[in-house]
């Protein structure tokens, strides 16, 4: 084990430290509503977004883009429609270079393509920051032999998380600290057709109560609080169409209308399955870089592998889109609980 790192310095950005005000709750609750599809709307060839001396480049052929030549910032609406686009076709989009985190909270918000929101709540920033007081994922979850923790964000209402934004404001000073995307449609993809048929009707039942949540703030009070919906196990997704294999390792642990040993052992197998290098990507965050990704075709997980004591600050905005659907409706049935 190095030694402990000791934070010279104050953050650079203390504006966006995270604060939780007394009374403060989080809205996990989100009634069903019309989601909007930024993406749909946009133009295929992406003449916005895609201009000359823009340079995207493949990650791997099966996921990811690193962009550069472009700011963000500077986008038209219907440019920022093309970045959903094109998260939807490439599960995760790396922009080099941005002057993103400093516009301030109004632009970072107005920028963001994905608006649509049920009334009365709006799209939170979310903040994941550790340094010597705060700890880091590893001081929460406890000692294990690896901390991997592939999900998809909040996955326990029946608008499904969309495309979101994840800027970096400052990164460990000995290195460390990269994010992993794998794609669950080149996972579903991957399976014969025979399992695929397996899949197809199957549900799966989301809830808040998740392992982060649990080590957060117990089991107790995360099973009280407890948000759940069910979604199909196999999902089409809302802009390009295709089937994505829709598990949650942290957040969705039950196949509806199977007994445990039955759901666990389906469920071991498909949480191995999108592990693979075969479907991965990780990306190496540089000062400027903003990820953009879209949920509901990509899982991800942090890489808590930076020094204790350092500092890593990043925050994302989550939009909600549109309800959950299945790929394959004639084959799709919701079963009831055993
Ligand atoms: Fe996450």
């Amino acid at each position: 084990m190095l030694p402990k790192a000791k934070s010279t310095s104050g953050p650079l950005y203390p504006a966006y430290l995270p604060t939780r005000p007394d009374g403060f709750t989080a809205t996990i609750d989100v009634p069903p509503f019309e989601g909007d599809e930024p993406g749909a709307r946009a133009d295929p060839s992406k003449p916005n977004l895609l201009k000359s001396g823009v340079q995207a480049t493949n990650v791997t052929p099966r996921i990811g883009s690193e962009i550069r030549g472009v700011q963000l910032s500077e986008l038209t609406k219907e440019g920022l429609d093309e970045v959903a686009l094109l998260a939807a076709e490439r599960g995760v989009l790396i922009f080099r270079d941005q002057d993103f985190a400093d516009i301030g909270f109004d632009r970072q918000r107005d920028l963001h393509p994905t608006m649509g929101y049920p009334e009365g709540t709006g799209p939170e920033f979310h903040v994941v920051y550790a340094d010597e007081k705060a700890g880091n994922l590893r001081t929460l979850l406890g000692q294990r032999t690896s901390y991997d923790l592939w999900h998809v964000d909040q996955t326990f209402t029946s608008n499904v998380p969309s495309t979101t934004f994840f800027w970096v404001l400052e990164m460990p000073e000995s290195g460390g600290g990269d994010t992993a995307f794998t794609s669950l449609s080149a996972a579903y993809e991957a399976l014969s057709p025979t399992f695929k048929h397996v899949l197809a009707p199957l549900s799966l039942l989301h809830t808040s109560a998740s392992v982060g949540e649990v080590a957060r703030v117990g089991t107790e009070r995360a099973l009280k609080e407890a948000v759940s919906t069910i979604h199909p196990l196999v999902i089409r997704h809302p802009v390009t169409g295709k089937p994505s294999l829709f598990v949650n390792p942290t957040i969705a642990r039950k196949i509806e209308g199977m007994l445990p040993e039955e759901s666990d052992s389906i469920l071991k197998f498909l949480h191995e399955h999108i592990r693979s290098l075969d479907f991965s990507c990780r990306l190496k965050w540089e000062k400027g870089s903003v990820v953009v990704w879209d949920q509901r075709s990509v899982a991800h997980s942090a890489v808590p592998d930076f020094r204790d004591g350092e500092r890593r600050h990043v925050v994302r905005i989550i939009p909600y889109g549109s309800v959950s659907q299945p790929a394959f409706p004639d084959l799709y049935s919701k079963t009831d609980e055993v």
